[in-house]
């Protein structure tokens, strides 16, 4: 088993359907630990950074003015193989694909607007988390934890 921190956020369409508490509670009754959490606007530099393997994708510029339109609820959360259980959780992007029971599956059908976004690896983990979360690069940070 591995432990692992990894970043969650509700998008702004999320918020705006007040579901905050309907993601935080599915990650506490998996049995994840939530490690820090904010209501922030994005700005659009920041937005940028957090997508940027997505710079060459058509839908680009949409996807950063639709995640800095609005408050985003942004987690720390940490668990045992967290970032991949989360993905699960979650479900797919395409509407058509996410299953029922999923966050996306239950409440989204839209690519853009699909309530919620969690890492993909550790990687992207680390890097998400310094973005928007800095101070927590010194007490949270990844590389305390085994492996
Ligand atoms: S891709 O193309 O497979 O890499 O895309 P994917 O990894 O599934 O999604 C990456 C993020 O982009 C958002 N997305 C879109 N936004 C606007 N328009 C379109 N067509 C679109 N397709 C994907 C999607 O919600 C993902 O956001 P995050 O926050 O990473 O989940």
């Amino acid at each position: 088993m591995t432990l692992q921190r990894t970043f969650i956020m509700v998008k702004p369409d999320g918020v705006k359907r007040g579901l905050i508490g309907e993601i935080v509670k599915r990650f506490e009754q998996k049995g994840f630990q939530l490690l820090k959490a904010e209501l922030m606007v994005i700005e659009k530099e920041k937005a940028e950074l957090h997508y940027m393997e997505h710079k060459e994708k058509p839908f680009f510029g949409e996807l950063v003015d639709f995640i800095t339109s609005g408050p985003v609820f942004a987690m720390v959360w940490e668990g045992e193989n967290i970032i991949q259980v989360s993905r699960l959780m979650i479900g797919s992007t395409s509407p058509e694909s996410a299953a029922p029971g999923t966050i996306r599956g239950d409440f989204a059908n839209s690519k853009q607007e699909n309530i919620v976004h969690g890492s993909d690896s550790i990687v992207s983990a680390e890097r998400e988390i310094a973005n928007l979360f800095e101070p927590l690069l010194t007490r949270f940070s990844n590389q305390n934890l085994p492996y």
